[in-house]
């Protein structure tokens, strides 16, 4: 018969070994010698674990109050069917917790809403939507939606549990990403994005705190938080005039809450935190948010490769397209966007981007203009071919006139 104090042990274990603090072969012995003397001199496993200074006394009672914590005497919220072990991070509008999943036995990541957010329905609809847009998903790397709802006035959203680190945390420790390793997150992120794309799901917030990195090196993206339909423009409406997201990767169009937001709005906040792995700057960078986002409808950007020099010119032109402020001269998808990453990965240069390239710059020279794309790049090539003549014709005029100066000054 399993008595109370069993009970209590089996949970500290589980807990202690969930929270990291032991391992398993700590955890293994103790019990094996809480079985081999329990009739002479019982002993509780946390004390064990304590006295063979696997786990120090403040450790200890971490493990305590998260089990006080799950049986409600202490509980700030509780979620039936999931057991909360700890805290793993806060956002803008929520906290996030790693917890058991008490019927599958496994560990969960529980994202849950601050009671005051449960009033703005606005808000909680969006929570929802999050939750059946990411249900529709499965891809390697998008965190798995598995389970949302509500308990005592808190509404939660149960996801896949990351063990690995943030984009954000390397940036916020200082670290510039090589090329390669760059390349390799990029497009896993690509790939992810081109799976929610191709359901109509648009992530609308692409940023290095949404990217994770679990422990075998696989690429995560996290919260389709934003996500909507494509063809729901109902939505769309209801929230013009509001920018969502983050200031510091946000795409022009969601600044001015433009209503047919589409993939290209991911492809800049993609390109926006390729550039700060690659240059560990963000490409904008004012104290104001309104400031920053007033330099990313403005102000022109600082090409990657003159902040990073060693940078090549293929990834740093990859980065200026993704981050064009008009839609328009950004690669048309993310599979095209994959075409250039994998050619710049495998040694190549990037095809599309040259294209787009000479398409925004002819923009620039006819001042805004608009042509169709086909004879943008027909137009494109005869500019070029233009300026060629014109500099030529320059140089071959200079010649004459030096000659006949010197003849001139001969006589
Ligand atoms: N599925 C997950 N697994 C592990 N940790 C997570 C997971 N989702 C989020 N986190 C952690 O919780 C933090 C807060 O997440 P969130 O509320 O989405 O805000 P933000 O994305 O703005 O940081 C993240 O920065 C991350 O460290
Ligand atoms: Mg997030």
């Amino acid at each position: 018969m399993v008595n109370d104090s069993t009970n209590y042990d089996t949970m500290f274990g589980k807990i202690a070994l969930d929270q990291g603090l032991c391992t398993n072969e700590e955890l293994k012995r103790c019990i094996d010698e809480i079985d081999n003397r329990s009739q002479t001199s019982p002993a509780l496993l946390r004390d064990l674990l304590v006295e063979r200074g696997y786990l120090t006394k403040s450790q200890a009672s971490r493990v305590i109050s998260t089990i006080k914590e799950a049986r409600g005497s202490t509980a700030t919220h509780q979620i039936p069917g999931y057991m909360i072990l700890g805290k793993l991070g806060a956002g803008a509008m929520a906290v996030v917790y790693k917890a058991r999943q008490l019927s599958l036995d496994r560990i969960v990541a529980v994202k849950v809403l601050p009671k005051r957010f449960s009033e703005n329905k606005e808000y909680v609809e969006r929570f929802y939507k999050e939750g059946k847009a990411a249900g529709k998903l499965n891809h390697p790397n998008i965190v798995q939606a598995v389970d949302v709802g509500e308990s005592g006035g808190h509404h939660y959203f149960v996801m896949e549990y990351v063990e690995g680190k943030t984009l954000y945390d390397d940036l916020a420790a200082g670290k510039v990403y090589g090329e390669r390793e760059a390349l390799d997150v990029i497009i896993q992120v690509a790939e992810a994005l081109r799976h929610a794309h191709s359901v109509g799901l648009i992530h609308r917030d692409v940023k290095p705190k949404n990217i994770m990195i679990n422990k075998e090196g696989i690429v995560k993206l996290a919260d389709m938080g934003l996500a909507r339909q494509t063809t729901d423009f109902e939505a769309a409406k209801m929230e013009k005039g509001k920018a969502y997201g983050t200031p510091y990767y946000i795409s022009p169009e969601q600044i001015r809450g433009e209503i047919d937001v589409d993939g290209r709005a991911d492809i800049y906040g993609l390109g926006a935190t390729f550039y700060h792995l690659v240059t560990g700057r963000v490409p904008f960078m004012a104290d104001d948010p309104m400031e920053v986002m007033r330099k990313h409808l403005k102000d022109e950007l600082i090409p990657p490769d003159h902040i990073n020099t060693s940078l090549s010119a293929g990834v740093s032109e990859i980065i200026e397209v993704m981050m064009a402020k008009d839609k328009k001269n950004r690669y048309n998808s993310i599979e095209e966007l994959l075409v250039d990453l994998k050619a710049v990965r495998d040694g190549g240069s990037p095809m599309r981007a040259h294209k787009r390239m000479s398409v925004s710059e002819l923009e620039k020279l006819e001042d805004g203009e608009v042509v169709e794309e086909s004879e943008n790049v027909d137009l494109a090539q005869s500019v070029t071919r233009y300026k060629t003549t014109v500099l030529i014709l320059g140089a071959m005029a200079g010649f004459l006139l030096l000659i006949v100066l010197l003849l001139l000054f001969r006589k």
